[in-house]
């Protein structure tokens, strides 16, 4: 049931992003600014259900370390890419900061989505460790 919920969420919030990346490209501002911040929650959403969700595994070290190494990074961006978002509003200039910060928070989002799949994938179920 957990890993139901957690695929669910992990869809949903790569839906939501997409969402998010085509609003802001056509410059739907209105709509932009929910589905930035629905995308957030549901991140975060999906980010407690991994974590219920793993702890049914036995997790290979390396590829946890380099799954939270991305997965810390993209936490860290996103503030960047939201605060840039809000300056965009009045500040023109700022476009290419939001654009560019936006951008790393995609690349690096979905590659901490990758390496979390990569990393259930080398797990072992806890009854059978
Ligand atoms: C998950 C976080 C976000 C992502 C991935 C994202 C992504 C993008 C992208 C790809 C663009 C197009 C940039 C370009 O090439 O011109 C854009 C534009 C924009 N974003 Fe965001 N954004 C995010 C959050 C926010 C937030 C929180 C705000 C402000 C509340 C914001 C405000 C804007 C504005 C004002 C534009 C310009 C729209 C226009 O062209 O009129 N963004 N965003």
């Amino acid at each position: 049931m957990n890993g139901t919920i957690f695929v669910v969420s992990l869809v949903v919030t790569v839906l939501l992003l997409g969402c998010t990346i085509w609003t802001g490209l056509r410059g739907r501002r209105r709509a932009h600014y929910p589905f930035a911040v629905a995308t957030v929650l549901s991140l975060a959403f999906a980010i407690v259900q991994a974590r219920i969700y793993g702890e049914s595994f036995v997790i290979p070290a390396m590829r946890l370390r380099i799954h939270l190494s991305l997965a810390f990074t993209a936490l860290g961006l996103l503030p960047c890419a939201a605060v840039s978002g809000f300056l965009l509003i009045r500040r023109p200039g700022v476009r290419k900061w939001h654009r560019l910060l936006a951008w790393s928070f995609v690349v690096v989002t979905v590659a901490a989505m990758g390496a979390a799949l990569w990393m259930l994938e080398g797990a072992t179920p806890v009854d059978a460790a």
